[in-house]
Parts: C-alpha cells; sequence; structure tokens
C-alpha cells in the first residue's frame, strides 16, 4: 500500500496532465478565433472563444486543485498548436480534441479513484461533461460545412463575433 504522500503525488500528476492539455487548447482555440474572425466568420469566432474561456475555467479548476494537494501547477503546454487550418479541418480538429480529452479525464478520473481522491475524481467527471458540450458543437460544425459547404459558410458570413463584455474578470467585477 502507497503512503498518502504517494497517492496524492499520483493524483497531483494526472492534474497536470490535463491541465497542459487545457493550456493547449486555450492558445489553439485563441489562433482559431482570430482566423475565423479574419474570415468575417463571427459566428463561429465567437463561439471558439467562448469555448478557449471554458478551458481558462477548467486550467483554473485543476490548478486549485493541485495546490490544494501542495502540488505545483504546471505552465507546460501538452503540444505545439496548429496554425494555418481550414476553417473545416478547424473543427475536425477540435473535434478530435475534445475526445481525446474526454478519453484522458475518464482515465484521469479512475486514477484519483484508485488513489482515494473523490474530489478530484468528481472534478473531472464534471469537466468531461462540458467537453462533451464542446465536442457535440464542433462536430455539428464540422459536419454542416461538410454536408452544406459554401452554403453554410455564406449564411455565418458577416455574423456578429460580439461576445458581450459581461463575462466577469478582474476590471469588470459586476
Ligand atoms: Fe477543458
Ligand atoms: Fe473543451
Amino acid at each position: 500500500m502507497s503512503s498518502r504522500q504517494e497517492r496524492k503525488e499520483n493524483v497531483i500528476k494526472v492534474l497536470n496532465e490535463a491541465r497542459s492539455m487545457e493550456l493547449q487548447a486555450i492558445h489553439q482555440y485563441m489562433n482559431q478565433h482570430y482566423n475565423l474572425d479574419d474570415r468575417d466568420l463571427g459566428e463561429l469566432a465567437a463561439n471558439v472563444k467562448l469555448i478557449a474561456i471554458d478551458e481558462m475555467r477548467h486550467a483554473e479548476a485543476f490548478a486549485e486543485r493541485v495546490l490544494e494537494l501542495g502540488g505545483e501547477p504546471t505552465s507546460e503546454l501538452h503540444g505545439s498548436i496548429k496554425k494555418g487550418q481550414e476553417t473545416v479541418e478547424m473543427f475536425l480538429h477540435d473535434a478530435e480534441a475534445e475526445g481525446n480529452a474526454m478519453e484522458a479525464y475518464n482515465q484521469f478520473a479512475r486514477v484519483a479513484s484508485e488513489n482515494g481522491d473523490s474530489i478530484t475524481k468528481k472534478l473531472f467527471e464534471q469537466i468531461i461533461e462540458e467537453e462533451q458540450e464542446h465536442l457535440n458543437y464542433f462536430e455539428d460544425v464540422a459536419g454542416h460545412i461538410e454536408t452544406l459547404g459554401n452554403v453554410y459558410l455564406a449564411r455565418v458570413a458577416g455574423t456578429s463575433s460580439d461576445t458581450g463584455g459581461a463575462s466577469k474578470s478582474f476590471v469588470n467585477q459586476a
């Protein structure tokens, strides 16, 4: 039987792995939303931006749990980001990334459980549900582009990329 410290370290390790996946996703999705904005696909840009903000919350939630367990939150990105993707490529790529995250987090939830950490297990389970929503959206958009092509993109062209200024931040604490 491993010591409590060893069990904590096993959990910190998977939390940090998940955090580095989130940090990569944040950079990837930000890069994509700038490109989508450039292509004047406002509605898609806005949703990808909002999803990047979800990933920031996830990265913070994992860091907070790492700190509670006495560890150090990683600042490493899981891998490099892809640039210059075609629009359909972005959404296919993102759907796959979300599926990979869900698979990894399911495994990490098991690691947390095996190491007696129900709080971390629950955290992974909550975040998996949000990744599922991201996956659904990315798949829907990729599907629309694949079946409708330019008809779909023409409908989205010129839509607003405004996500509203209402999300809470340091200068916007309302
Ligand atoms: Fe996430
Ligand atoms: Fe996600």
